[in-house]
């Protein structure tokens, strides 16, 4: 069940104004994509007021915010955006997107609130084959478990984070 603690303006308010995302962790992300072309899609799930999101316009023709609170893509919608960002209200488990079609999700401390199963399924169906996906937190202080790949995902993030 996806948890709901960010409907209100003001946390969306708050978020925008104090959440910080570091630019050198957006090249992090893109150095593990395969080669350095323009990528045609992105996809932040629980962009909460698209802070992060906004980061990942000069990499991709493409990038989409979503968010299952409705405050925070209001607060997203109604900052300076570049022009080839745009949001979506919608969960991280069922996102509109079509099989195949995105280069990249990113979920930036927001996966410990997703139904990290269904999330996972979802992100598998939407990435193209050698996609990426990169979820960021203060902490990796969770378990991943997807089908029979839960030891290889877990071994990768705990991989990471002994390198950072
Ligand atoms: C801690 S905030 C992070 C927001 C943003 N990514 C950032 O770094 O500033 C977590 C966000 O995840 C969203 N969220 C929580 N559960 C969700 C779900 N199941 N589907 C989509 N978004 C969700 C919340 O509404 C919130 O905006």
């Amino acid at each position: 069940m996806a948890v709901r603690l960010f409907e209100g303006k003001d946390h969306a308010a708050s978020y925008l104004q104090y959440r910080v995302t570091p630019h050198e962790i957006i090249s992090k992300i893109m150095s593990y994509m395969e080669n350095n072309e323009l990528y045609k899609l992105a996809v932040d799930v629980g962009c909460g007021p698209g802070k992060g999101t906004v980061l990942l316009a000069p990499y991709f023709t493409r990038v989409v915010g979503t968010d299952i609170s409705q405050a925070m893509v209001e607060r997203a919608l109604a900052k300076n955006n570049p022009p080839n960002i745009s949001y979506r209200h919608c969960p991280a488990e069922e996102t509109p997107f079509a099989s195949g079609e995105v280069d990249l999700v990113t979920a930036m401390t927001a996966a410990h609130w997703f139904d990290r199963p269904r999330f996972l399924q979802e992100a598998d169906r939407i990435l193209r084959p050698g996609g990426c996906l990169a979820l960021l937190s203060y902490t990796m202080d969770m378990i991943l478990e997807y089908r029979d790949i839960s030891n290889v995902l877990n071994d990768i993030c705990r991989e990471v984070q002994s390198r950072s």
